[in-house]
């Protein structure tokens, strides 16, 4: 069974082959980054699931090593699901994940610790016999139990978060501890929302109102804010509320402006799932990582060898707004970045679209600031839109149509001659009285494949325009788009599978099909290296 190369990402996090899923339980040790998933040792779709495990010196250059957790006991033997690593105060992890314990999916919450704490590696687990730390008691929906946080400690007490739900609404469970073995379900739920379904891959987090340095787990207090994020099954998007964490009542309040559960805040507004942040004290950051699953059938995942990615860890921390997080990827990835090109006060009337030429345009970084001479030509906003999903308006506009400021951006992996492209862009349009910025990733022309998902995903993004400029960064791999708009604002990642505009036969460009001339006031583009890319650890 070949790997078939085609659409495999360069620098992207990929094993050799098979299935993968959730990031779990990243952690920083002994000078090491280590990255734990949900894999399947035996094939392109999801099953038979273990955590693999890679370490990194840099958050890019991974090496891989044999499986960390697997099935082996009574309490995990039919699969070991998502999880975290908690950082001890001896400087110690210890690893929470959730057992299944049989066909019926009964889920259980153990724990494992290092064999050996001085192997920087932390190459072998163990699961002591005092397994599992927490059972479903007879409240709990125990099929729908799963996916522990890190823990953070309060007042001498453990907590962590275990994802849930009752009937159809989504819970966060609570637990606390003393001892970190005897765990006890806290009367109240942290948090939780009707109708929002399970929970999966909860994450809880404080962010500092002061700096874009990221905090441990377990620091509170008035300088902070707290994050609260979590997959909802029933729509495969992620959601995120920012509040106030009451460490006296543990309860969460999620901020009255915002909208808690769907059409709440997105990290990324398109293909991320499961995603995890921890804290990385060599460098004082905040570090989020997700999952991508593929966007075509099954059949052509077992036809690859392979099914899934991990996008590249991206820094987060608090808008200064309060009303937001901003992401931008880790500065590490900037040393793939070889052959440079740019372009610079390059003018784009309505209809023009300008090759970005001599980079790898499959496999490349792009950051661009676009410029305006003003906002006057910016489409009505159609106050029906304000009930629609920014990915519904994006369907309806596109990129094609002509707009007035906007449609502009990038077309990213396009064939020659635009048979196929996947264009990221922007359109201002002009409501009552403010401006609303769409972010489009319009997956609809992005191949002329058949039996994909391409989705016109969208955001709209909550920024100043009073310099009358925009900017864009765009990593583009292959079968990936992730953009970062208007500095880390709005994220879109897209998943596409061009037929013609592939390797060399990919293009990039910078179009304009609005009616207001826009400027590229700076462009730089960016040929991306191949890392080291899962290659065994030497032993
Ligand atoms: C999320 C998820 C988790 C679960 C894991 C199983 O993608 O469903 O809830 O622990 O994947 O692989």
């Amino acid at each position: 069974d070949k790997v078939k190369q085609t659409h495999r990402t360069g620098y992207h996090f990929q094993p050799p082959k098979n299935w993968i899923n959730d990031p779990n339980g990243p952690l920083y040790y002994k000078g090491l980054y280590h990255l734990f998933y949900q894999y399947n040792p035996k094939g392109a779709v999801w099953g038979n699931i273990v955590w693999a495990h890679s370490v990194s010196k840099d958050l890019i250059n991974w090496e891989s090593l044999e499986p960390a957790i697997y099935p082996s006991k009574w309490f995990d033997n039919y699969g070991c699901w998502s999880g975290s690593a908690t950082i001890l105060p001896n400087g110690e992890p210890v690893i929470f994940y959730t057992g299944i314990v049989d066909e019926n999916n009964r889920q259980i919450q153990n724990y494992a610790v290092p064999a050996n704490s001085s192997d920087p590696y932390l190459r072998e687990w163990v699961k002591p016999d005092d397994n599992p730390i927490v059972y479903p008691d007879p409240s709990v929906n125990a099929s729908a139990f799963r996916d522990p946080t890190t823990a953070w400690r309060v007042d001498g007490h453990w907590r962590i978060l275990i994802g849930s739900k009752k009937r159809d609404r989504g819970i966060a469970y609570l637990y606390r501890s003393l001892d970190f073995k005897k765990w006890s379900k806290a009367k109240h739920p942290l948090h939780s929302v009707q109708g929002t379904g399970m929970w999966e891959c909860p994450d809880f987090f404080p962010v500092s109102l002061s700096s874009e340095d990221g905090l441990d787990t377990s620091v509170g207090g008035s300088n902070v804010r707290h994050v609260l994020k979590v997959s909802l099954d029933l729509t495969r998007y992620e959601y995120y509320t920012i509040g106030t964490y009451d460490e006296k009542k543990d309860r969460y309040y999620p901020d009255e402006a915002l909208v808690d559960g769907w059409a709440g805040l997105r990290y990324d507004y398109g293909n991320f799932y499961a995603s995890k942040t921890f804290f990385d004290p060599s460098t004082n950051r905040r570090i989020l990582w997700g999952w991508a699953n593929e966007s075509d059938s099954v059949q052509q995942d077992r036809n690859k060898g392979w099914a899934g990615i991990q996008l590249i860890p991206r820094r987060v921390w608090l808008d200064p707004s309060g009303k937001q997080l901003l992401q931008w990827p880790v500065a590490e990835l900037e040393k793939l970045r070889s052959h440079n090109v740019q372009l610079r006060n390059q003018k784009l009337h309505q209809g023009y679209h300008v090759e970005v030429k001599g980079i790898t345009a499959a496999q490349a970084d792009v950051d661009v600031t676009f410029s305006f001479p003003s906002l006057d030509k910016a489409e009505p906003f159609d106050p029906k839109w304000a009930k629609l999903d920014a990915l519904d308006v994006c369907a309806q506009k596109g990129s094609k149509a002509q707009g007035g400021l906007g449609p502009f951006g990038l077309l990213t992996l396009a064939s020659e001659k635009l048979e196929e492209f996947t264009p990221v862009f922007f359109r201002v349009f002009k409501a009552a009285d403010e401006h609303k910025v769409l972010l489009c990733s319009d997956a609809r022309s992005s191949s002329l494949g058949v039996g994909l998902y391409k989705p016109p995903f969208a955001g709209f993004v909550d920024v100043d325009l009073t310099d009358k400029k925009l900017t864009l960064r765009s990593l583009i791999d292959h079968s990936v788009v992730e953009s970062f708009g208007a500095g880390g604002r709005t994220v879109i990642t897209s998943r596409v599978y061009p037929i013609i505009a592939v390797f060399d036969k990919a293009h990039l460009f910078v179009f304009n099909n609005g009616s207001e001339t826009v400027t590229v006031e700076t462009l730089n583009a960016w040929s991306m290296k191949v890392p080291v890319m899962n290659v065994p650890v030497k032993s």
